[in-house]
């Protein structure tokens, strides 16, 4: 039973949208002398294009918000209070009714991406460790698969943390677990004694997903220390959906945070990546230095477009819980169709069941095939091992019949 996610009409938006804008400063009726904003340049983009009436997006995108800040604690800039609110909105449907949180359990933003999403969480554990642990930073490592998205890396490199990588299964992409508790072994061995786990609802280049308590066993019994940020920036919007009964949300008490892009499966604008987690845990990267914002400064990204956080509520709204459950039921179906003809073929392949993204092995597909379909290698320098399709919305069955068809030429 959904608390928050709602279908509603496009009238029903446009009145809510309209009324959150009111609520916001209006730079042309209301004295605001010392705010470094305003609206859009109106040399450039012109208020009265008749298409602004029925485009509540474009209209935000006009009055320019800024959401700068968190804005499910503490206070917020009071000058854009009513798309603020929407974005609470998207927080809590998102939180709670995807994720089970319990009830204004969750805090968030809208980041700029699935990058920022997972270095805020690498950000405030590693704070945590340091606050509350009186940890040293040698002591603290973000621990993932290979499989994992290379903006963990980056998260590693900036905040000068280890980073171990756990191998995983040819085949079934499943975490490597004597390896895992060997990799723990050996760091804490060499003094390291607190553990950032990312876990993924969905790796980038296979649509794998980890099984949690793998990594939850192992750092128990080894008496570790250890948080779980979950990284759903490509899974966070089909995975859940297709697995309702899943471990990676926030029912599973090791799981303390997750990221979820909007800009991918949802299709939104990009700069709509999203950081959820739970109370109690963004005041660990709080900047005291900034004093002359209204509200706490605890996000990586300073100034950040409110209109991103209104494109995401109006598709959350458009579809509502069922009308999105359909699509992704639309996808994989369309994924399962291109399975079958593989199988058919005899072309090996990784698919998880529940996801939209076949993996298949390089030797099986052409180089020229791969290139004519616009596959993706596993790499761009040197020869690749994998090629994957990813099938979003407009990819449809004709097109997938197609590179069968061709890859099954190819063969005679
Ligand atoms: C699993 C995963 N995490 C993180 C990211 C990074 O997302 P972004 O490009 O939005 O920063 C991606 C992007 O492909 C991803 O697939």
């Amino acid at each position: 039973m959904m608390k928050h996610w709602k279908r509603l009409s496009h009238a029903e938006q446009d009145r809510r949208i309209t009324a959150a804008l009111e609520q916001n400063i209006d730079f042309r009726s209301q004295l605001s002398l010392g705010i470094p904003a305003s609206r859009l340049d109106g040399q450039v983009f012109q208020e009265s294009a008749p298409f602004l009436k029925d485009a509540p997006l474009l209209r935000t995108y006009v009055q320019n918000p800024n959401h700068i800040g968190c804005h499910t604690l503490g206070e917020s800039e009071p000058f854009f209070a009513g798309t603020q609110a929407l974005e609470q909105e998207v927080i809590a449907i998102l939180g709670e009714d995807l994720l089970h949180a319990e009830a204004g359990g969750c805090d968030g933003y809208v980041a700029s991406g699935g990058t920022e999403a997972n270095m805020q969480a690498a950000w405030m554990y590693r704070n945590l460790f340091l606050h509350q642990y009186g940890a040293q930073h040698g002591e603290i490592a973000l621990l993932s698969s290979t499989d994992t998205h290379y903006s963990v890396a980056k998260a590693a490199n900036l905040l000068h943390l280890r980073w171990l990588q756990v191998p995983v299964a040819h085949t079934t992409r499943e975490l490597q677990e004597a390896a895992l508790v060997q990799i723990i072994q050996q760091a804490m061995a060499t003094g390291i004694r607190y553990f950032i786990v990312f876990a993924n609802m969905a790796t980038t280049m296979f649509g794998s997903v980890d099984n949690p308590d793998v990594y939850a066993n192992a750092l128990r019994q080894a008496g570790a220390e250890f948080r779980m940020h979950v990284d759903g920036a490509f899974g966070g919007f089909i995975y859940p959906v297709s697995t309702p009964d899943n471990k990676l949300d926030f029912r599973n008490p090791d799981v303390s945070s997750v990221t979820l892009d909007a800009h991918k499966m949802l299709q939104a604008p990009y700069g709509t990546g999203i950081f959820l987690c739970r109370k109690d845990l963004m005041h660990h990267v709080y900047t005291e230095e900034a004093q002359y914002v209204a509200g706490m400064d605890i996000t990586l990204s300073g100034s950040r477009s409110g209109a991103n956080a209104i494109a995401v509520w109006m598709i959350l709204a458009t579809y509502g819980p069922f009308g999105y459950l359909e699509k992704i039921n639309k996808l994989l179906y369309r994924t399962n169709w291109c399975c079958r003809a593989l199988d058919a073929l005899g072309i090996a392949y990784y698919r998880h069941p529940r996801m939209n993204i076949i993996t298949l092995e390089a030797k099986g597909v052409p180089a020229t095939v791969a290139s004519q379909f616009g596959l993706v290698p596993d790499t761009h320098t040197g020869q690749p091992n994998w090629y994957k399709i990813v099938v979003m919305e407009h990819v449809e069955i004709e097109h997938l019949e197609a590179f069968v068809a061709a890859v099954q030429e190819s063969a005679v």
